[in-house]
């Protein structure tokens, strides 16, 4: 395995529960090197963008409008094998099925209210890292 770039987004509820700090710490401890952070706010077009892929489901419209509730921390991340293992730390989708010790488990509410966004594929992480971070920014 290479070293390779993935892209997280700690979601509203997680920034709104004051849990951004510790999820920051989990990520760090799991040996990621953080390239570029930033708080923003999406707006509806960046929310419907960004996750075009589940235009078609029916929790698209419940989705689109959880991301633009409040700000996030979206965060362009390294280390070896990045994106299997940051799901590794991010748990399961919904936080019923997650492992102990993953953050879903630990700051998740729901199926829908999970804390963390994590890419699922370099070819998902190739598009949302630049989607967020211009490429000169990230160090
Ligand atoms: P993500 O894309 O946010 O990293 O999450 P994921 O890969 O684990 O899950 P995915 O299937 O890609 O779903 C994207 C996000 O949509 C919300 N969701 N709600 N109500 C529902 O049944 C449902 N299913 C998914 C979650 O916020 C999920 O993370
Ligand atoms: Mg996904």
């Amino acid at each position: 395995m290479s070293v390779e770039r993935t892209f997280s987004i700690i979601k509203p509820d997680a920034v709104a529960a004051g849990n951004t700090g510790e999820i920051l710490a989990m990520i760090q401890k799991a040996g990621f090197t953080i390239l570029g952070m930033r708080m923003t706010r999406l707006s509806q077009a960046q929310a419907r963008a960004f996750y075009a892929v589940h235009k078609e489901r029916p929790f698209y419209e419940g989705l689109v409008k959880f991301m633009t509730e409040g700000p996030i921390v979206v965060l362009a991340l390294e280390r070896e094998d990045a994106i299997k293992q940051l799901r590794e730390v991010m748990g399961a989708t919904n936080p019923a099925n997650a492992a102990e010790g993953t953050i879903r488990k630990r700051f998740a509410t729901n199926i829908e209210r999970n804390a963390i966004h994590g890419s699922d594929a370099p070819e998902t992480a190739a598009i949302e890292i630049p989607f967020f971070f211009p490429t000169a920014d990230l160090l």
